[in-house]
């Protein structure tokens, strides 16, 4: 049994009924409980209770609580779940009233933050962690309704999608390959019953995407430009997402420091959140339609590789100056954006981890978020603070596109160092003036380094989210 307790030791009526039974023993050990959010404490054999273990839970002081300390107090108490190999729980900490988001808020955010926490990611290991069961039911205190019965099937299809994100993000370049998320996304379309089409090299030399060609040059993995469809509802208005899938990033001939290098295998993320989507929208049966589009490559130096200062064509007809090679997301993004608009969605977004420069901006808390429509932006921003998997909007002002200047073609792939994030969005702009379009730069998001370095799944749940109120539903 799980127990929310406020820093103030005031009682849910939850832990009151345990007390009470307790003969006050569970308010004794109120003392022992440290006050932050997330904190744990856990007491055996409390008399006259039948649960075996009471795992008292601090929801941090009252005044304070709000999204982030039920967050944190959810976490706390799933890793505590997970370390005591509990097979069975029941949360009465998700019954909680969380400022004014409804009952359902917490359900969804209940269900990923346990997945998230209870993900393991051993593939790799010789040595399995686990070697006890892992939680194999867990009950939450919440009456039963038709929306709860909805937002739980969301919840637990978005976490099927963020946990496909996060093993393919995990995933290291030797096995994570553009072939291998072609073989994925394959997989996908067989499981889900999705249209799937994988451009091969000819392809895109015979459709003429030269800025992705040229990105894909050096490597002697094939590109791979992937495209997948979920048709939930016929008839009904497109959503197109495109994913930068670099599979690794070395910055090409503009070669990136050895320091933190290995970051680069993450550099799909954008691909992977596409995927984890799509898988989500398709598992729950949403009724809309979307397509996928993901250009896969790596980005390698050697003999073939494209040096700074070659002029590509791209698949728009502009022509373009790589200055720098490292430069490379937006390079296969354009030609990607372009090939979106045959499919002539009503609304595009691509997510990328595309620029340094946004981590240094927002940090590793709000996603990049740039828009050609104030209302998409609008749209996007609420769904994400509904998600709480936050995104921050960042302009778009024409006065940053002269930094992209050229002196030998349309324009240049960089535009120096001020507002790096947002020259990388207008690069892109110039390949979306036709639609409705919204970037997301999830550099600083998609995944954690040190000690706890993984993939977040960022932002899966706020692209489902999306899609869903995008769609009609609440
Ligand atoms: N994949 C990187 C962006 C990145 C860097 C994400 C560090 C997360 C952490 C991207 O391809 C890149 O290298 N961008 C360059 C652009 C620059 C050359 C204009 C960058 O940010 O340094
Ligand atoms: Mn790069
Ligand atoms: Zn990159």
């Amino acid at each position: 049994m799980v127990i929310g307790v406020h820093a103030e030791r005031e009682l849910t009526p939850a832990a009151k009924r345990v007390d009470q039974a307790a003969r006050g023993a569970l308010k004794k050990a109120l003392g022992d409980l440290p006050a932050r959010a997330g904190s744990t404490l856990l007491l055996r054999g409390l008399p006259g209770v039948a649960a075996q273990r009471v795992l008292l839970v601090s929801l941090g002081a009252r005044k304070d609580f709000a999204e982030n300390a039920f967050r944190d107090s959810l976490r706390g108490a799933a890793s505590a779940l997970k370390e005591l190999e509990s097979k069975d729980a029941a949360l009465f900490l998700v019954d909680i009233k969380v400022g004014s988001r409804p009952a359902s808020w917490n359900l969804r955010q209940a269900v990923l933050g346990l997945r998230e926490a209870l993900y393991r990611f051993d593939l790799l290991k010789t040595q399995k962690k686990t070697s006890g069961p892992a939680l194999e039911r867990v009950t939450l205190p919440l009456a039963s309704s038709a929306a709860l019965q909805s937002a739980l099937a969301e919840a637990e299809a978005t976490a099927d999608g963020a946990d496909l994100a996060r093993t393919l993000g995990n995933l290291p370049s030797n096995i994570c390959t553009p072939s291998y998320l072609a073989e994925e996304a394959k997989k996908l379309a067989r499981q889900f019953k999705l249209q799937i089409e994988v451009l091969e090299r000819r392809d895109l030399e015979r459709l003429g995407m030269g800025a992705f060609l040229a990105v894909a040059n050096a490597s002697h993995q094939p590109p791979k430009l992937i495209v997948l469809r979920y048709q939930g509802k016929p008839r009904a208005p497109l959503l197109a997402l495109v994913g930068k899938g670099i599979t690794f990033d070395t910055g090409g001939i503009s070669l990136k420091p050895a320091g933190e290098m290995d970051e680069m295998k993450f550099d799909m993320s954008g691909a992977g959140s596409v995927l984890g989507t799509l898988r989500a929208l398709a598992g729950m049966r949403a009724p809309l339609n979307v397509v996928g589009i993901i250009p896969a490559c790596e980005n390698m130096p050697g003999g073939q590789a494209t040096r700074p200062g070659d002029v590509v064509t791209t698949l728009s007809g502009q022509t373009v100056e790589i200055l720098n090679t490292d430069a490379e997301g937006r390079l296969i993004l354009c030609d990607a954006l372009t090939y979106a608009a045959r499919f002539e969605p009503e609304t595009v977004i691509d997510v990328a981890t595309l620029t340094g420069a946004c981590v240094i901006a927002l940090g590793h808390v709000a996603t990049g978020l740039f828009a050609n429509d104030q209302k998409l932006a609008d749209e996007i921003r609420e769904a994400a603070d509904d998600a709480w998997d936050r995104v921050w909007q960042m302009p778009l002002w024409e006065d940053y596109q002269e930094q992209l200047r050229s002196n030998f073609a349309d324009f240049a792939n960089i535009g120096g160092r001020p507002g790096g994030s947002i020259t990388a969005a207008c690069f892109l702009a110039r390949f979306t003036r036709e639609m409705r379009w919204a970037h997301l730069d999830i550099a600083g998001t998609a995944w954690k380094s040190g000690r706890e370095k993984g993939s977040t799944a960022r932002p899966v749940p706020l692209l489902v989210r999306f899609a869903l109120r995008h769609a009609g539903k609440k």
